[in-house]
């Protein structure tokens, strides 16, 4: 019988493609969605682990309104920080990997070359916070068979993001302003949803050490220079797109001016890191038009 692979958070965007790339392999898997499991209740935990018995928990769960969790942050910390701990927990007692799905947010964004795995943590906001939260506690408790997976202004077409937004936006604005003072790296839950496969069967062949791994794309750019490559792939004027600042669109939580990771961890384990923003846009771009449009 194949390994049992437990899918957290099952319903969200990440946790979609999780679900699409692991029906590639010969895996057996459990999807769980929040009414499964919820992640940060011990009792649901033990009974979904008792009875599935996973070799590997891939954990997509998580609070990800970050402006919200300014002003809830126990909430989001019952997600982002308990969840993840009692998980971890679980798969310790049952031998189990653990893959936890983090965010850039857990960096300051004040830097200007791509943040090493192992580079100086120091949230500025709630939700960098709680996820920082969360990583700690899969790190402690499972030093050898815990990995946390670092991702970044992710897009899909299984949820609401920046992609679709402005797909929506180019339909009904003659012009748009957009953030030009944020660099980062757009990444698609595909591309994702793929490396976290790979390296929890590196985890459980032995060939990947424990620990951080950064899951974005190569390259980088700005919400702007973003905007304009989705407007060039409409087939529009990517020339109705402007630059402006963090300072027009002033939001609860602080956004990191930088936020591009390093990636060289993944070397490591023998798993190439993902490739360039622009290529893996545009193959995903079909899906989300669609999604959107549908
Ligand atoms: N989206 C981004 O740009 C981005 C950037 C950096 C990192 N990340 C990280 O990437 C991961 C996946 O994000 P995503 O964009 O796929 O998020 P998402 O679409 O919001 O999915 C998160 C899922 O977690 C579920 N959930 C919430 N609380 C739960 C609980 N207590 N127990 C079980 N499930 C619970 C949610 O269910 P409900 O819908 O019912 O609440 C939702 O289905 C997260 O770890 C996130 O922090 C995302």
């Amino acid at each position: 019988m194949s390994a049992v692979w437990l899918v957290t958070g099952a319903a969200g965007m990440l946790g979609q493609d999780v679900l699409a790339r692991l029906a590639r392999e010969d895996i057996t898997v459990v999807a769980a969605d929040r009414a499964a499991m919820d992640i940060a209740d011990p009792g649901s935990v033990r009974a979904g682990f008792d009875e599935h018995r996973p070799a590997v928990v891939v954990n997509c769960a998580a609070w990800t309104a970050v402006d919200d969790a300014e002003s809830q942050e126990d909430a989001a910390l019952r997600v982002n920080g308990t969840g993840p701990e009692v998980l971890a927990a679980a798969c310790r007692e049952h031998g189990a990997v653990l893959l936890q799905v983090s965010t850039d947010y857990v960096f300051a964004g004040d830097g200007d070359k791509p943040y090493a795995e192992d580079g100086p943590t120091g949230p500025r906001s709630a939700y960098g916070r709680t996820k920082l939260a969360g990583e700690q506690a899969v790190l402690d408790t499972l030093p050898d068979t815990g990995y946390v997976v670092r991702t970044a202004w992710l897009y899909g077409a299984g949820g609401g993001n920046f992609v679709r937004t402005m797909i929506k936006l180019e339909g009904v604005k003659e012009t748009l302003d957009v953030v030009d003072d944020q660099r980062g790296q757009p990444t698609w839950t595909v591309d994702l949803a793929d490396r976290l496969v790979r390296l929890g069967q590196a985890a459980l062949a032995g060939t990947a050490p424990a620990g951080v791994y950064h899951g974005t794309s190569g390259g980088e750019t700005t919400w702007f220079g973003f905007t304009r490559e989705i407007f060039r792939l409409l087939g529009t004027d990517p020339a109705r797109v402007s630059p402006t600042t963090s300072e027009a669109f002033v939001r609860p939580a602080p956004r990191p001016a930088f936020s591009v990771l390093g990636h060289d961890r993944w070397a490591v384990a023998g798993i190439e890191p993902i490739r360039d923003w622009r290529a893996a846009l545009e193959e995903a771009f079909p899906a989300l038009l669609a999604a959107e449009r549908s």
